[in-house]
This record gives structure tokens, C-alpha cells and sequence, in this order.
């Protein structure tokens, strides 16, 4: 039941996204990558947006930042499959360079595609949900109209969002590979997230 439900959540979001083809905004809207994980996790973590790899496999974080990712999960052990993954925005936003390169969602299709998110976190019910940079803090912040949220102020500990959900913000487990001081920072936020898992 609650896989059909899921179906029908992205269907809608597909058809949302075709729907957006003349738009003057890029991306790879005609190929998504929806979430995937456990219904009824106890943890769902939301990144950005899919890249090259997560759009050529369908499947999220599974390139360069998801390899990343599971590093450090593996090391605080928490173990991937117990939690649903999914992105802020189920595209891939690009823009020209010299080839196709990723870009950063604007906040407007942060927006737009909230209700696919929200939809997402309703059905699975999360205990946690952890955020992966500042999209995703962006968008769940919109969803439960829980202020200006940054993550440089607020990551690594719990926002409390009603009397069953908390909002964990982590770093984005991309922008530790691009600046390595982060990292134990991410690392270090992570443990607290492990923690707070065994409560
Ligand atoms: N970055 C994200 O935010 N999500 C992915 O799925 C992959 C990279």
C-alpha cells in the first residue's frame, strides 16, 4: 500500500516535471531520480539535487558525494538501508559550461518541487530527518515554516520540528571533498546523528 502510495507520489512529480520542458530553466527534468529506502524509516536524509551518476543509474548519492557518504556512515555505523534517501529537488540541475555541468537549484525550484518532498516525508514518517547542505535545509525549513536556517549556524544538532520529528542539518558530504576542513566537522555531526538514533 504504502509502495503504491510512493508510486504516486513521484508520478505526480514526473508529470510535474514534463510539464516544465519550455521553461527557461535547465535540468534534466525528464530524467528524475526518486527516493529509495524504507518506508517508515526512522531516518530519511535529503540531499540537493542528483547528478551525472545519480541520473544515469536513477538511484541518489550514488557517485562521487554518495561514495563520500557512505564512508562516513560506515565509520559512525549507521547503516544506509535502515534509512530512506531521497533529494530536495529530484532533478538534475545543470547549465552550460563547456560541457553540462551540475549547478546549485535556484530557491524558486526549491520550492516548486517542496510538495514531491513533502508528500515523501508524510508517507514515511521520519523520526529524524537529516539534511545534506543548505538546499535541503532551505526546503524543509519552507516545508515547516521553521525560518531562515543556515547551515554554517545551525548544523550538527536537533531542531525540534513537532513532537515526533527532528530536523538533524549536516554538511553536504560533496562540499567535504571540496574543502577538506569540513570534514571532521561532518564527521563529528555525524556521530551526534548516530547518537541520537540509539534514543
Ligand atoms: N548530491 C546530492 O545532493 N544528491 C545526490 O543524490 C547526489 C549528489
Amino acid at each position: 500500500m504504502s509502495d503504491k502510495i510512493l508510486e504516486t507520489i513521484y508520478e505526480k512529480e514526473r508529470e510535474r516535471l514534463l510539464s516544465l520542458s519550455s521553461s527557461t530553466l535547465t535540468g534534466e527534468y525528464t530524467s528524475p531520480v526518486f527516493g529509495e529506502g524504507k518506508i517508515n524509516a526512522q531516518l530519511m536524509f535529503i540531499g540537493e539535487a542528483p547528478g551525472k551518476d545519480e541520473t544515469t543509474l536513477s538511484r541518489p548519492f550514488v557517485g562521487k558525494a554518495g561514495k563520500q557518504l557512505d564512508e562516513i556512515l560506515k565509520a559512525v555505523q549507521i547503516d544506509r538501508k535502515t534509512a530512506f534517501v531521497t533529494n530536495s529537488v529530484k532533478y538534475r540541475p545543470t547549465r552550460i559550461k563547456r560541457t553540462v555541468a551540475n549547478r546549485t537549484p535556484a530557491k524558486n525550484e526549491i520550492k516548486e518541487s517542496a510538495e514531491c518532498l513533502k508528500r515523501e516525508i508524510e508517507l514515511v514518517q521520519p523520526r529524524i530527518i537529516a539534511t545534506l547542505g543548505n538546499s535541503p535545509l532551505y526546503a524543509v525549513s519552507h516545508i515547516f515554516s521553521l525560518g531562515n536556517l543556515l547551515i554554517g549556524n545551525v548544523h550538527g544538532a536537533p531542531i525540534k520540528i513537532d513532537d515526533e520529528t527532528v530536523l538533524f542539518p549536516l554538511y553536504h558530504p560533496a562540499s567535504v571533498i571540496y574543502n577538506r576542513s569540513l570534514i571532521d566537522t561532518l564527521k563529528s555531526d555525524m556521530t551526534k546523528l548516530a547518537e541520537l538514533l540509539k534514543t
